[in-house]
């Protein structure tokens, strides 16, 4: 039995949606972010500040996040969106959305910027900026920190945020990379050391201001053009110059699905031979092959208490053909609560959004568990 808490990453509304395409309304986005809202899910990323010539799906991000600013989705506590961005463009397009929530309220009695508080509020000001992210550098204060909850591990900064608001939410970036060449040049245009580069002064900035950066390595077991066997050394050099360079967290990301048993536990260990921390890790997987919960059981055996997942299995790759979606959120779930493990994620609230959102988009659920949770 695994009674620790398990934190879910809802990537629903970016990976799941990015590929799509028929285009989708915002409307309808902003509407998927507000229902994951109201599931129990604490960590939705919930658009991307990418170039739309690449990936004209995301393109309205700004009015998601800007609609999310302005009217936040009901929920049980606090929420933390994340937005994924390539770039100093992107960051820059995501601190305007930022700074102008918290100028158009300034003037509204709010405290800091982005929270709705009363005006008598004792929110201490934030004399970094208007970031509406109070976390520090300190790993414990990471919503994987090891044996604690997400939601006590981050409530020291959320603390005064949640007594004085009645919708805390925090915004947060993620940024991405590749472990192979190809799949680095194919997704963005540059070398996987430009990459590196490129994210040195976004990071700069992003913990300038307070700012939490999550880093996906793309690829890390199976590329579409290299083939399955990513150097899992590789994945580790890459994700040590991360947390070097100051990100919060590391999303390994089995892009096309093609991660097994033996493979995953391989990179695990490999990682943890770098001096990768198991609560500095979030394992992403698309289920492609059917393997991701098997893989997901890999990572809870190496500690491992964080995983990525999109309602009704959303996704797929515009660069692996024939890859399907993402784990299915049901579907983590249900397997997380069958070993004992709390989430603090309602399955049949999720199902139900699962469900809203596939027939919203013509799509067929890929969520096995979330099909039959639906036939009860
Ligand atoms: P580039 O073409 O080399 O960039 O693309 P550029 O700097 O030459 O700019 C080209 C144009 O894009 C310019 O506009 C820029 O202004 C604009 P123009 O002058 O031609 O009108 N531009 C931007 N616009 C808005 N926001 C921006 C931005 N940046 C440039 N941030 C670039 C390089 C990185 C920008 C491009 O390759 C890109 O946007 N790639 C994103 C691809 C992407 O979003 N992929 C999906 C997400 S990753 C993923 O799904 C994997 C993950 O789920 C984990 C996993 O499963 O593996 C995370
Ligand atoms: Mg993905």
């Amino acid at each position: 039995v695994l009674a620790d808490h398990v934190r879910i990453v809802e990537v629903g509304p970016r990976d799941g949606l990015q590929n799509e395409k028929s285009s989708i309304s915002p409307e309808i986005k902003t509407e998927l972010v507000r229902r994951l809202a109201r599931t129990g899910l604490q960590t939705i990323e919930a658009g991307s500040f990418v170039a739309p010539k690449w990936v004209p799906q995301m393109a309205a991000s700004d009015q998601i996040m800007k609609s999310i600013l302005g009217s936040p989705p009901p929920s049980s506590g606090a929420i933390t969106y994340q937005w994924l961005l390539p770039n100093m463009k992107g960051l820059d397009n995501f601190y305007k959305v930022l700074d102008a929530a918290s100028g158009s309220r300034n003037g509204g009695g709010v405290a800091a910027a982005g929270y709705p508080t009363p005006p008598s509020s004792p929110l201490p000001q934030n004399d970094t900026g208007p970031a509406l992210n109070t976390s520090s550098s300190d790993p414990n204060a990471m919503p994987s920190s090891p044996g604690g909850s997400g939601v006590e591990a981050m409530s020291h900064n959320e603390a005064a945020v949640a007594s004085a608001t009645s919708e805390p939410q925090i915004h947060e970036i993620s940024i991405f990379m590749a472990a192979t060449e190809s799949f680095s040049k194919k997704n963005t245009n540059c070398s996987i050391a430009e990459s590196l580069s490129r994210f040195e002064p976004l990071m700069k900035s992003a913990r300038d201001r307070n700012i939490n950066v999550r880093a996906y390595i793309s690829v890390a077991l199976g590329c579409p053009f290299e083939g399955p066997d990513t150097d899992p050394h590789r994945v580790a050099e890459i994700a040590a110059s991360l947390l070097e360079l100051g990100a919060d967290e590391i999303s390994v990301a089995d892009t096309t699905g093609m991660g097994t048993a033996p493979r995953t536990r391989r990179l695990l260990q490999t990682l943890k031979e770098a001096g990768i921390r198991s609560e500095d890790i979030a394992l992403h997987f698309h289920d492609t092959f059917g393997q991701a919960l098997i893989n997901t059981m890999v990572g809870l055996e190496h500690g491992v208490r964080t995983f990525d997942s999109a309602v009704g299995g959303l996704g797929g790759c515009p660069y692996s053909p024939g890859a399907t979606g993402n784990l299915a959120t049901e579907d983590l779930v249900y397997f997380l609560h069958s070993l004992g493990a709390d989430t603090g994620v309602d399955l049949e609230e999720t199902a139900r959004v699962g469900e809203w959102i596939t027939d919203k988009i013509g799509k067929g659920n890929d969520s096995s568990v979330g099909k039959a949770t639906m036939a009860r």
